[in-house]
């Protein structure tokens, strides 16, 4: 679409907030367009083929209330029922009509903090009188200080490469972390990748998003989801703040990321960006939040960095490469005055005795772990040249680089993904983990030579976090396609494991 011919219609088509209206995709038959978008036969098993009819996906879990986003493909009414012993349901929601291709968003309320909810989602197609239930689910509400839970993560899950990522292993992947019961699941980015999009519209932009739901509901049916902003996503201020369509890409995915997974935004709960984007509104970028002994804070490369941090949008008309990496301004990468006052705020108001960072990458581009944490606002050093000064020069009125302030507050691991292996590494106490890829059926250690130090291992597979008062125990759980299993390699095996003692 030509950025100048109608620009109105093209929010309208994406969803986008105008006005302080929410305005959603239009079409004559009443359908969403694209909602069956060409997804590369990236579709699940089968047996699991019910998710694509109807998904539900958490976030937001906080003391009282948690967030359900219901996705159909027809006209559904949806109703939850819920309790706190398994099989029986003392409460149930008003019921939905989810329209046809529609995202929802329906808040569970007056929950008990601190407690395990048990649910099952039922639903009716139009002139049916009776309601389907789906088996039984479980959430979470914030647990307290001093109790123990686990949480997931999962590493870049590109599913427009079919070189590293095969659906029924990515199935098989969040399915195996759905059965640990985790209260949170994160995605470190990568996730809704944008490079195959060759023109450039309101559904080729979500659909990437609509792919995405059925896999993601898997685990999200029994987790709060947390979302990781990726370089692939080019959900970024560069593409934003360009008078072509790369402007509409970044409304596009990030208006669609946030009408599909229901992400923070400062509330009673959790705190992060408060600024609103013209065509967006709240980005719901970048967000941090206590649960149980550990503080939780998600960072975001991408939305407020001036400078190109990675590679450019290079779809649609726009053929001119953008991401010169031999010579751009290094220092120009950033995650802006804001987010860092706030991190620094965060970091330093926390009493919590775990903290874990995420961010799809050190400076969300570059290869390597704690090599590129020495390197310009996230280690303080222009790489190869004098430093003597140079921070204090780039980034007046920091009082730290990132890698230093993590340190000097006690970060227990810094997670990140990006390249695409298991590593774990340690800096000044600092634990530098990259996730490995959930779904890659070759079983590669991409980018192993940018590491020089630390436990390096190949994908696939999840981390699962186990937090208790005594110690975090961070396990690296692997997973195989059957055809690929034999008696020494089974999906659930522990490929490596290690602990972290609270830090107060
Ligand atoms: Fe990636
Ligand atoms: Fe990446």
């Amino acid at each position: 679409m030509n950025h100048r011919t109608d620009r109105r219609a093209f929010l309208r088509a994406a969803g986008a907030v105008v006005g302080g209206l929410t305005l959603f995709p239009e079409t004559a038959d009443g359908r969403q367009k694209g909602k069956n978008a060409a997804n590369g036969g990236y579709v699940l098993p089968s047996n699991l083929a019910m998710y694509n009819a109807l998904s539900l996906v958490f976030g937001r879990a906080g003391d009282r209330a948690i967030t359900a986003n219901l996705f159909a493909q027809d006209k559904l009414e949806a109703v939850v029922e819920y309790g706190t012993q398994p099989n029986k349901y003392s409460s149930r929601t008003p019921p939905v009509t989810l329209a046809t291709g529609q995202p929802l968003e329906m808040a569970i309320n007056d929950l008990r903090p601190g407690t395990r909810y048990y649910y099952r989602l039922l639903s009716r197609k139009p002139g049916e009188s009776a309601f389907h239930a789906r088996p039984e689910c479980q959430f979470h509400t914030r647990r307290p200080v001093g109790s123990s839970f686990t949480f997931c993560v999962q590493g870049d899950s590109h599913p427009e490469r079919p070189q590293m990522s095969e659906p029924n292993l990515y199935a098989r992947t969040l399915q195996h972390a759905a059965g640990c019961r985790p209260d949170l699941y994160f995605c470190m980015g990568d996730d809704f990748s944008v490079d195959k999009v060759r023109t450039v519209s309101a559904d080729s932009l979500a659909a990437p998003y609509l792919l995405q739901r059925p896999f993601l509901s898997l685990v999200a049916q029994f987790a709060s989801l947390y979302l990781v902003n990726g370089n692939h996503e080019q959900a970024s201020l560069f593409n934003y703040n360009q008078t072509d369509e790369r402007h509409e890409v970044a409304v596009g995915v990030q208006t669609a990321r946030n009408r599909f997974f229901p992400m923070p935004a400062t509330d009673g709960i959790y705190t992060g960006d408060t600024k609103e984007l013209k065509g967006i509104g709240l980005l719901r970028d970048y967000f941090a939040w206590t649960w149980g002994d550990a503080l939780f804070v998600v960072l975001d490369n991408y939305w407020h960095s001036q400078a190109i941090v990675d590679s450019g949008f290079k779809g649609g008309g726009n053929k001119k490469a953008t991401d010169d990496k031999k010579n751009r301004d290094w220092w120009g990468i950033t995650l802006g005055d804001e987010q860092y006052h706030w991190f620094r705020k965060t970091l330093e108001g926390s009493r919590a005795r775990y903290k874990f960072v995420f961010a799809h990458h050190v400076m969300g581009t570059g290869r390597g772990g704690v090599e590129a944490s020495e390197n310009y606002e996230w280690g303080g050093k222009s790489k190869g040249k004098s430093t003597a000064g140079e921070f204090k020069k780039h980034r007046p009125g920091w009082e730290l680089p990132v890698h230093q302030l993590m340190a000097k507050h006690g970060v227990s691991i810094f997670f990140q993904g990006h390249d695409h292996l298991y590593a774990r590494q340690i800096r000044d106490g600092v634990i530098y983990q990259e996730v490995p890829l959930p779904a890659d059926p070759t079983y590669t250690a991409f980018n192993d030579d940018a590491y020089t130090s630390g436990t390096k291992l190949a994908n696939s597979g999840y981390l699962r976090v186990s937090v208790s008062p005594e110690e975090a125990k961070v396990d690296y759980v692997r997973s195989w396609l059957p055809k690929d299993e034999t008696s020494s390699q089974k999906t659930g095996d522990i490929a490596h494991s290690y602990s972290v003692k609270p830090r107060t």
